[in-house]
């Protein structure tokens, strides 16, 4: 017949000995790509919702102190950071604020006995609802939007 052309046994067996070694190899080696390329690929999310427990467990007119952890991946690299602040509760208000002093980033501590925040750093003082009572902070303590679901309650994170 013009055009044909035989092939031989050996060829036969070269050609499906390469197309089952490709098959074999592709089997073998895409999960072995994907898992080696999966942490640079996965993102966490910058929005999210962090439960804090029952709303119970704050009570009234005490400011009480809250905190969380968030991992980041950046590639191959996890970091773990700590982010936390004081839950207000008055009346059915309840106000979720970060620790973190809006002069140079201090954390403040609550002091009883002076019904205010305080930042070690530069003797600054905030007000219970985190207004500034005293010192170089130029804003309020940052509040955290919040919810209540099923007695839980959670603030809002967002990332930058
Ligand atoms: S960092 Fe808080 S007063 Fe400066």
């Amino acid at each position: 017949m013009p055009g044909y052309q035989h092939m031989s046994r050996r060829d036969f067996v070269q050609v499906v000995t390469a197309f089952l070694g490709t098959i074999m190899g592709a089997v073998i080696g895409l999960p072995a790509i994907g898992y080696l390329l999966s942490p640079a690929l996965k993102g966490q999310k910058s929005d999210a919702w962090i439960p804090l427990g029952p709303l119970d467990n704050y009570p009234p007119d005490v400011p009480t102190p809250f905190s969380f952890t968030r991992s980041q991946v950046n590639g191959w690299e996890k970091t773990v950071n700590s982010y936390g602040g004081f839950i207000v509760r008055n009346g059915d208000e309840v106000l979720a604020l970060s620790n973190i002093c809006t002069h140079l980033s201090c954390r403040v501590v609550w002091k009883t006995e002076q019904a205010l925040y305080i930042c070690p750093c530069h003797d600054a003082a905030f007000f219970k609802d985190g207004t500034v009572a005293s010192g170089p902070p130029p804003h309020p303590l940052e509040a955290y939007e919040t919810k209540v679901e099923e007695g839980v309650l959670y603030v809002r994170f967002v990332e930058g």
